[in-house]
C-alpha cells in the first residue's frame, strides 16, 4: 500500500520509537500538543496487557494462556488514564510487578498482533496522531508522515528517572541496559530504527529544544 492510501487510512501519524527512558512519552506528549494531535503511549497497551494477566492468574510466560486471554482484554488509554477491564490502573501498571514482566508479555507474538491492531484502530478513529512505542516505525505505521528514534545514554535515561521516581542510579541504569537488550534480542518486532527515522539523542537537550527541533524536522519533511 502506497502513503497516500496510508494516509487517508490513518492520516497524519507520527512514529516516537526508542529505547526505555529517553524521553519519549514526555517529548511525544509535548508534541501532540503542539501540533493539535492526539498522542498514543502504547507501552501503556503492553502494561495494561500485563496487569490483566496477573488479575487473572495467569503465568506471564505461558504464551498459549496469554495468547487465548489477549483479546478479550478490554483497555482503554485515555490521555494517561488506563483502564484494564472497566478498572482503573493507571498506578498499578507503572509499578514494580508490571514493570518486572511486561517484556515476556509483550514478546509474545500474539498480544502483539492483537495490541497493533487495536493501535491502528485508535489512530484510524482519529485521523492521526502521535504514536509511541518501540515498533510504530518499523512494522506499526511504516508509512508514517515522520518517523523519530528518541534516544539517550543509559547513564542519563537513569538519572532522569531517578530525579521522577527515586532509586539508585546504578541500579536503574543496569535495569535500564537488561531491558534494552531484552526489547532489542527478541524474535517478534525487537526494538530496531527504522531505516528511514531521524535518530534524535536528547543527552544534554530540555524538553523544549527537542520539540522545537522536531516540529522544524516536520517542517521540512512537508
Ligand atoms: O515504554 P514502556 O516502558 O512503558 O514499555 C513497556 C514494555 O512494552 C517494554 O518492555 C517495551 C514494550 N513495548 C513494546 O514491545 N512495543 C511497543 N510498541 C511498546 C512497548
Amino acid at each position: 500500500m502506497g502513503l497516500i492510501e496510508h494516509e487517508a487510512d490513518w492520516g497524519l501519524v507520527i512514529a516516537i520509537d526508542g529505547p526505555a527512558g529517553a524521553g519519549k512519552s514526555t517529548v511525544g506528549r509535548a508534541l501532540a500538543e503542539r501540533l493539535g494531535l492526539e498522542y498514543l503511549d502504547t507501552g501503556a497497551m503492553y502494561r495494561a496487557m500485563t496487569f490483566a494477566a496477573q488479575q487473572r492468574g495467569v503465568t506471564e510466560g505461558d504464551l498459549a494462556a496469554v495468547a487465548e486471554m489477549a483479546p478479550d482484554v478490554d483497555i482503554v488509554v485515555d490521555g494517561s488514564r488506563v483502564l484494564v477491564d472497566g478498572v482503573d490502573a493507571t498506578a498499578e501498571i507503572r509499578g514494580r510487578a508490571v514493570t518486572a514482566a511486561v517484556s515476556q508479555v509483550a514478546a509474545n507474538p500474539a498480544v502483539r498482533a492483537v495490541l497493533v491492531d487495536r493501535q491502528r484502530a485508535w489512530v484510524a478513529e482519529r485521523g492521526g496522531g502521535v504514536v509511541e512505542g518501540r515498533d510504530i516505525g518499523t512494522v506499526v505505521f511504516p508509512d508514517a508522515r515522520l518517523k523519530l528514534y528518541v534516544t539517550a545514554s543509559p547513564r542519563v535515561r537513569a538519572e532522569r528517572r531517578v530525579g521522577e521516581i527515586g532509586g539508585d542510579v546504578d541500579e536503574v541504569e543496569a535495569s535500564i541496559i537488561e531491558r534494552d537488550r531484552h526489547d532489542s534480542s527478541r524474535a517478534h518486532s525487537p526494538l530496531s530504527e527504522a531505516a528511514d527515522a531521524i535518530v534524535v539523542d536528547t543527552t544534554g537537550m530540555t524538553v523544549d529544544e527537542v520539540v522545537d527541533h522536531v516540529v522544524g524536522l516536520l517542517e521540512a519533511a512537508r
